[in-house]
């Protein structure tokens, strides 16, 4: 039995780290462990322009623990004002790593998001032209569409047309939650790849209504059926380029987490990369983390991998209930927290 493992330092390609007293404590919890993060651009209101992307990239710079060479990865959080001028130089400045794409009232602070895609074409060939990728949330927000179906259907109306339309844009859809979007990245590749977050390989459905309703189990988009959560787990443990990690850990005040209606989110950043190799672990395949956590994401968005590792050790450990923040949140629920977990990050 494998009782540690080294792997290159990995990365966390799908990050809500929020702003002010929540980003102070959350921050600290992903650079513990990831050299880089995509910061998600959905605060109130969003981070749209480089400039915003410039400040809030300094905000979070000033949370990292003393001596952390953590670096935040920028994204432009996409409306119908857009402006490609804006989203070039962003790019050539090295600010911003990807657009992002939030349908219209998908999800927490979607609010400003798109919902004429069509009215974004200038922005997605100037990011085709300068190779910019555009990261996802993909799912379909019709309300005529079941929420087990967004996934699928935004799949099939708007994701794949837009692969057509933009045949030189390279594409992440984030955190895949079935069997379809499996199968549809692994054959759009090299195009489009795809991240997964630790809960969705852990979560199904059932777990979240089955046994009394778990709002801690609650994010967007919603954890599926059990076959495809297993569709999910043989993706990322495949190693395969296409599939990598991206946490979606996304903090939420626990008032908000128990209030009618919950808040969608799930905050992993204390237990995710434990929980990853726990995964793999019992999968047999270790030997495959560090693609998957480590290399594919870099190689997608087209930078080095980092250069530093870090070691993972098998040893029980409870991680805590929840994360503490000063001023009236008072404390986030970790995931998993309370629990038992096998695989520690070694000191
Ligand atoms: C708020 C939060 O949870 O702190 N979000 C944010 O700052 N991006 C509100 C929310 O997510 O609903
Ligand atoms: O559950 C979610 N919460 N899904 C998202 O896409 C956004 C996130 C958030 O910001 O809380
Ligand atoms: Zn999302
Ligand atoms: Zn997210």
């Amino acid at each position: 039995m494998t009782e540690r493992i080294t792997i290159r330092r990995p990365d966390d390609w799908h990050v809500h780290f929020r702003d002010g007293a929540m980003m102070k404590a959350c921050l600290p919890e992903t650079a513990r462990v990831f050299g880089r993060a995509i910061a998600m651009p959905n605060l109130t209101p969003p981070v749209r322009t480089a400039a915003d992307a410039v400040a809030y990239r300094e905000r979070l710079r000033a949370a990292r623990p003393a001596g952390s060479s953590f670096e935040p990865l920028m994204t432009c959080y996409l409306t119908h004002d857009t402006d490609p001028d804006d989203v070039e130089r962003g790019f050539r400045e090295g600010v911003f790593t990807a657009l992002k794409l939030y349908p219209a009232h998908a999800t927490t602070n979607a609010a400003e998001g798109v919902t004429d895609l069509n009215k974004l074409d200038r922005v997605f060939e100037r990011a085709e032209k300068i190779g910019l990728p555009l990261s996802m949330h993909g799912e379909e927000v019709d309300p005529d569409i079941d929420i087990f179906d967004r996934e699928a259907v935004f799949i099939d109306r708007r994701l794949g047309p837009l692969t057509e339309k933009f045949p030189g844009l390279k594409m992440i859809l984030e955190h895949l939650t079935t069997a379809v979007a499996v199968d549809f990245v692994r054959a759009r590749f090299p195009q489009v790849a795809g991240t997964i977050t630790a809960h969705h390989l852990e979560l199904t459905r059932t777990d979240m209504l089955g046994h009394g309703m778990r709002p801690d189990f609650y994010c967007m988009p919603v954890a599926k059926t059990e076959r495809d959560r297993r569709a999910i787990v043989a993706a990322a443990v495949s190693g395969e380029a296409c599939y990598f990690l991206g946490s979606d850990s996304a903090p939420h005040p626990l008032a908000r987490k128990r209030a009618i209606p919950a808040a969608a989110g799930i905050f992993s950043a204390p237990t995710a990369i434990e929980i990853y190799a726990d995964v793999f672990d019992r999968e047999g395949a270790l030997d495959r983390l560090e693609a998957f956590a480590s290399l594919n994401g870099p190689r997608h968005y087209g930078i080095a991998p980092n250069e530093g590792t870090i070691t993972l050790e098998r040893v029980a450990w409870t991680p805590p209930e929840t994360l503490p923040v000063d001023g009236p949140e008072a404390c986030i629920p970790v995931y998993r927290g309370g629990g038992r977990l096998n695989w520690r990050v070694a000191a």
